[in-house]
Formats: C-alpha cells, sequence, structure tokens
C-alpha cells in the first residue's frame, strides 16, 4: 500500500545536526546522528517517492535511490532548502538545526592566554527554517520534529501551532533515548489527530510515518 502512496510525489527532507563554526577547528554541535532523517528517506524512496536529502554533517551513506546535498551549518540549510521547497509536495524537518550562531566566525585558531580565565563568545539567532517554508504561500505540506527531553508533548502543540505546522513528531530524548540510537518512540500530532507510534526501529517508524502523511496528503 505505501509503495502506492508515494508514488509521483516529491519529498524534500532535512537531516543530521548543523554546525557552527567558532574557528578553523571548532565548532558548536549536537547529538543528532542523523538517523531518523535518513530512515525517513529511505522508506519513502522504497515507496516511490522523489526523495532530495539536505544533511548536516552524519557519518551515514546516503539511502538508495536518494538524492543528497550536504551542508555544514544552519544557514547553508537554509539557502538549499529554499532552493528545493516549492518543488516538493511534502517537506520533513528532521534537522536538529542550532539555534544560534557564532557571529563572527575567527579567521585564525583562537590561541589560549595564560593570565585569561575565562572567555565568552557572542551567539547570534539563525533562521528558523521550518517556520520560514511554512510562511511561503507555496508551500508544501510541513512535517516538523520536537526532540525535547520533558513535557513532549505540551512543547510539541506549541511548536505546531507556533511554526503553523501541518503535523509533528514528539520525541524523548535524554536518558538514553532518541539521540544516537536506532529505535525511537514518537507522538505524531496535527491538527485533527494524535498518534502514539510505540518504541520500534527507526526503519518500522518511518513507515508507519510515512502511511500516516502519506494519508494526509490525498
Ligand atoms: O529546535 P526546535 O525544537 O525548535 O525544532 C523544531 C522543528 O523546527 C524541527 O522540525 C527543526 O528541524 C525545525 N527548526 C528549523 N530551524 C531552526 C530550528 C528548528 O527548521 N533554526
Amino acid at each position: 500500500a505505501n509503495a502506492q502512496l508515494w508514488k509521483q510525489r516529491r519529498l524534500l527532507i532535512t537531516a543530521g545536526p548543523t554546525y557552527e563554526d567558532i574557528d578553523p577547528v571548532r565548532f558548536i554541535g549536537n547529538r543528532s546522528s542523523g538517523k531518523m532523517g535518513y530512515a525517513i528517506a529511505e522508506a519513502a524512496a522504497c515507496a516511490g517517492a522523489e526523495v532530495t536529502l539536505i544533511s548536516g554533517p552524519v557519518s551515514l551513506p546516503t539511502p538508495f535511490g536518494v538524492e543528497r546535498i550536504d551542508v555544514r551549518s544552519a544557514e547553508q540549510m537554509f539557502a538549499e532548502v529554499q532552493k528545493y521547497y516549492a518543488a516538493a509536495d511534502c517537506f520533513i524537518s528532521a534537522a536538529a538545526v542550532a539555534d544560534f550562531r557564532v557571529e563572527q566566525m575567527a579567521e585564525q585558531k583562537l590561541k589560549k592566554q595564560n593570565d585569561v580565565d575565562s572567555m565568552s563568545l557572542n551567539l547570534v539567532k539563525n533562521p528558523d527554517i521550518v517556520a520560514w517554508v511554512t510562511a511561503q504561500q507555496d508551500k508544501p505540506f510541513v512535517v516538523g520534529f520536537a526532540a525535547e527531553t520533558e513535557n513532549v508533548e505540551s512543547y510539541a502543540r506549541d511548536k505546531l501551532s507556533r511554526k503553523k505546522l501541518d503535523m509533528i513528531c514528539a520525541n524523548q530524548v535524554g536518558q538514553g533515548l532518541g539521540f544516537e540510537r536506532d529505535d525511537n518512540r514518537l507522538t505524531v500530532i496535527s491538527a485533527s489527530e494524535t498518534l502514539a507510534l510505540p518504541q520500534s526501529s527507526k526503519s518500522e517508524l518511518s513507515s508507519k510515518l510515512l502511511k500516516i502523511i502519506g494519508k494526509a496528503l490525498s
């Protein structure tokens, strides 16, 4: 049934972390492995979709049949999403985009000064990529992710409305859950329904999620 649902459909998906450079040897990153986004991209390609995957720095192979574009920072990811969103029927924002970047990356390696005990970095806000997409007139069906360490469902509902998403997938991270793992548990929330997808492999969850989105698209 999945094979029918995604035939002729174009999926744009972001995955992985972003790296925000401090200087030529240091960056601010996060613990996203990219596994959930890559699993969705793979399952969608298997289900017949044309998939473009915009990926932050991860150590994962490109799923078969998927067009992959590598980026490093949130600003680079944003630029690629702006190129591709209009052609997509569905945009899934699974990337863990850094909320802030270093205002001015140092051209040379920052040196440790022996008589200084602290230093500060000036951070500025990154663009909210998924919120930008939902603000466009020609926006596709937009699915966000919410990785939280507490109050998972209520934070997710808040993001659904604030970012004007069509659907959000909430998951608990920390305490051995979510990040860097092969399995996960998701709560899928839209204006009309809340579905609990019990703990299973990210590949199993991806098929279930694509069925839910596929129905919403048709
Ligand atoms: O980081 P946050 O929990 O707000 O992420 C919620 C959703 O927003 C995710 O789908 C994430 O990919 C997206 N996001 C984004 N651009 C940002 C921050 C988050 O697209 N700068």
